[in-house]
């Protein structure tokens, strides 16, 4: 049922326009009021409107969960979800919301994951998204993607390309790539918009076909412009070639 995922082309002339486009987008902060992206209604459905032009169809929110700084759960994010359902629903935006979180990996979640609490996961309940500090890996990082994995969750790395501890050892990004965790890279990564290091990484990871998702992480209006030059690129497309997990979201 997948065939259609295979890279291949048809015509070797094909111009990378007519790669398959991603429909489903699964890191963001597009929910109002929760972190530091959207920051009312208005802001975030300008937002969706902006995706909704891009073409996606499925938009997964994941706003941070940071304990002591972002301390969102289930209560904050859920009646969030509902309200901008009602508010697309509303004004006849044809768009699919769904929400799961970015988790923060520190001793709090590597606690949960470890206590087996339940997490917000997307994709039929499979995948947990989680970033790490950027400057340096978490000493119990590999643990707790095992322990993700023992709960039969499958761990999304979020942007590997924006560490430091990536961008300065890349073996770093092979050995947990080797564990199995999911990579994600920022669509913005691929214009610069996060400086020339971290667009270096991410097309390295695309040649490297060590990509699985290619998320937005929008939080403002003012990146939608920077997202549809990334969309344009010829890494991005390249990425479209490979078996992206975006369209099992
Ligand atoms: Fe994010």
């Amino acid at each position: 049922m997948f065939s259609f995922f295979k890279k291949k082309k048809q015509n070797e002339d094909e111009d990378f326009d007519h790669a398959l486009p991603i429909t489903a987008d699964m890191h963001n902060h597009l929910l109002p009021n929760l972190d530091d992206g959207a920051k009312t209604v208005e802001e975030s459905l300008e937002m969706i409107q902006g995706f909704v032009a891009m073409g996606i169809k499925k938009i997964v929110m994941t706003p941070h969960i940071m304990h002591n700084f972002y301390n969102n759960g289930p209560d904050t994010i859920l009646p969030a979800l509902e309200l901008m359902r009602s508010k697309v629903k509303e004004l006849g935006i044809p768009v699919h919301l769904e929400a799961a979180a970015e988790y923060y990996f520190d001793e709090v979640f590597f606690h949960k994951v470890k206590n087996r609490e339940p997490l917000l996961s997307f994709g039929n309940n499979q995948y947990i998204l989680f970033e790490t500090a950027f400057p340096t890996e978490p000493i119990n990082l590999k643990e707790g993607i095992s322990a993700i994995q023992s709960l039969g969750l499958f761990p999304v790395f979020a942007h590997p390309e924006r560490y430091q501890y990536i961008q300065n050892d890349f073996n770093k990004a092979k050995s947990i790539f080797s564990t199995g965790a999911l990579f994600q890279i920022n669509a913005l990564s691929l214009v610069g918009h996060y400086g020339k290091a971290p667009q270096t990484i991410a097309e390295k990871l695309i040649d490297l076909d060590m990509v699985h998702f290619i998320g937005s992480d929008c939080h403002k209006p003012k990146q939608l412009e920077d997202l549809v030059k990334a969309r344009k690129t010829k890494a991005y497309q390249k990425a479209l070639d490979s078996n992206l997990y975006n369209q099992y979201v």
